[in-house]
């Protein structure tokens, strides 16, 4: 017996210092079905006075074996450790990948100058909707069925009477029929036009409208904004210069030119040999819109102008054909 369980003690913990899997041996020699166990089963047959002997030698071979079996998961558990530690090592000196960082699109970059020059001088922005009715559009505009100069701004229908924008002006009308002077508004926004696209056209545009209503105001005052407006947008030495025109909404109507900021005048590339780049329109509000808005043209005067967005960031950026700003190509983009 007593060699039997020496036996046993010696091939348990040889095994238990060779092996991977230390609960596999308990079950092995300690379960209920284990070596150990079943000699211990076999007491009855060890003559009584040996019992005690035998008893404690298999006591201190099964303490023997689990202090072993404990001390082995131990030192699996640790190995276990270190290596994860080692596999998830993360070493915080290493120099980052440093993440693309995005930029505005250089028609909401215009824009945001734009509003902040006439934010600066005191307008607020107003907003109305792209599909518009034909009345906002065209008719309180001045601007009745049947006339000539809607040609130009020939536009998309939804039905007769409702239509994509092809301009700004609209919100003039909305905001004079909800906002008595004194008014001071711009207003950025998306227009439609039925034009195919080409270097300088495109049926979809944008454009930001201004309106200054209120009592005496003049030709003079456009005059001044319009100079503040050029000097902030596109340089200190830049002049402008007002060319007759005709708007229906507008009288009188000016075309307004600023002096090319590239060749200060002399004439260049970007402004054809001209000097001059056309960049918007511009004028008095005409009574009629004053009335149709239910606003006293005896009383109150106003100017208005429009321009188009698309136009003011291909000249300030050198950029020579529209469509390159819908083409979301970002090495176009990235440029700016
Ligand atoms: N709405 C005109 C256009 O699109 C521009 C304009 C606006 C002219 C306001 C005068 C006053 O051509």
């Amino acid at each position: 017996m007593k060699e039997l369980l020496e036996s046993i003690r010696k091939k348990a913990m040889e095994e238990i210092a060779q092996s991977e899997d230390p609960e596999a041996l308990r079950i092995r020699y300690l379960g209920k079905k284990g070596e150990l166990t079943a000699v211990l089963r076999g007491m009855g047959s060890v003559p009584p006075e040996e019992r005690p002997v035998i008893g404690a030698l298999a006591n201190d071979i099964r303490e023997q074996i689990e202090a072993a079996l404990a001390a082995k998961a131990e030192e699996k558990k640790e190995k276990e450790l270190a290596h994860k530690l080692e596999a998830e090592a993360l070493d915080v000196t290493i120099p980052g990948t440093a993440c693309a960082v995005g930029r505005r699109h250089p028609l909401a970059q215009t824009e945001n100058m734009l509003r902040d020059i006439f934010i600066g001088m005191g307008f607020s922005v107003a907003e109305g909707p792209e599909v518009e009715y034909d009345y906002y559009n065209f008719e309180a505009l001045n601007l009745p069925k049947n006339h000539p100069a809607r040609d130009t701004q020939d536009t998309f229908y939804i039905t007769d009477n409702i239509l994509l924008r092809s301009q700004t002006s609209p919100v003039q009308v909305r905001t004079m029929e909800v906002q008595k002077p004194p008014i001071r508004v711009i207003s950025p926004g998306r227009v439609y036009r039925a034009d195919p696209a080409d270097a300088t056209h495109s049926p979809i545009f944008h454009q930001v409208e201004g309106l200054v209503v209120d009592k005496g105001i003049t030709m003079g005052d456009l005059k001044g904004i319009l100079e503040l407006f050029a000097k902030r947008m596109f340089g200190k030495e830049t002049k402008i210069r007002f060319r007759p025109h005709h708007f229906p909404f507008t009288e009188p109507s000016a075309e307004v030119d600023v002096s090319c900021f590239v060749c200060g005048g002399k004439g260049c590339r970007l402004c054809k040999g001209e000097g001059w780049i056309e960049i918007l329109g511009a004028g008095m509000v005409h009574p009629f819109v004053l009335s149709n808005c239910g606003i006293d043209p005896e009383v109150y005067s106003g100017f208005a102008f429009g321009m188009g967005i698309e136009r003011i960031a291909m000249t300030r950026l050198g950029i020579d054909d529209m469509r390159l700003l819908y083409e979301n190509d970002v090495r176009f983009l990235h440029q700016f």
